[in-house]
């Protein structure tokens, strides 16, 4: 059996790192956080949410499931998104996809995953509403681009229609959400201009 023992390693250095150059950075942090953002990303191993956006430890809600959907019966995504709009009052909520995404990969192929294939489902949704689109693509990494996209434009707006901003706008709560695609070949963010704020 492969040993886990450097992860108690590396944590106790981090641990160690952090309090170096800030000694009363976990004391102040356990008091309270009060993250600005709320991140609903993918759950791939090569987008971290913090990493990514240079973030600390207590600056950013996170929420991720394969292929970052907001799905209107996924209590677990609802909660997250009430807690962070009604309790924390995040003021951006951001839905990140990515490129090279292998749910989406997935979502495009004719083929038995098992039982992810229920959760891709959704997806495989999106590419039926963009279906005109869709076709003007041909090749492959292409396409898989354009319905990463698609994707998270389709739930930038799938935030927007729950009960849970309508609320929040209705009482004048300042919220934008935003959706953005991440490059794994060059690890950088770009802004698909999809923000909506009321
Ligand atoms: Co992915």
């Amino acid at each position: 059996m492969s040993s886990i023992e450097h992860l108690f390693k590396n944590n106790l250095q981090w641990a160690e790192k952090i309090k170096q150059e800030d000694p009363n950075f976990f004391k102040s942090l356990s008091e309270q956080q009060s993250p600005e953002y709320l991140w609903i990303g993918c759950s791939d191993s090569r987008v971290p949410a913090n990493e990514l956006l240079g973030m600390q430890p207590g600056e950013v809600f996170v929420h991720r499931n394969i292929a970052n959907q907001v799905i209107h019966t996924d209590l677990n995504c609802l909660s997250v998104l009430q807690f962070a709009v009604d309790i924390l009052k995040v003021k951006h909520i951001i839905v990140c996809g990515h490129y090279g995404c292998g749910g989406i990969q997935a979502a495009l192929e004719d083929e038995d995953h098992g039982l992810i294939d229920n959760w891709l489902r959704h997806i495989k949704v999106v590419h039926r509403f963009h279906k005109e689109k869709m076709a003007e693509v041909k090749d492959s990494p292409a396409r898989e681009n354009l319905l990463s996209e698609l994707n998270v434009i389709e739930q930038v707006a799938n935030v927007s229609n729950t009960t849970i901003l309508k609320n929040a706008w209705k009482n004048n709560q300042e919220i934008t959400i935003h959706g953005f695609i991440y490059n794994i070949h060059d690890g950088i963010l770009k802004d698909l201009d999809v923000s909506i704020s009321s």
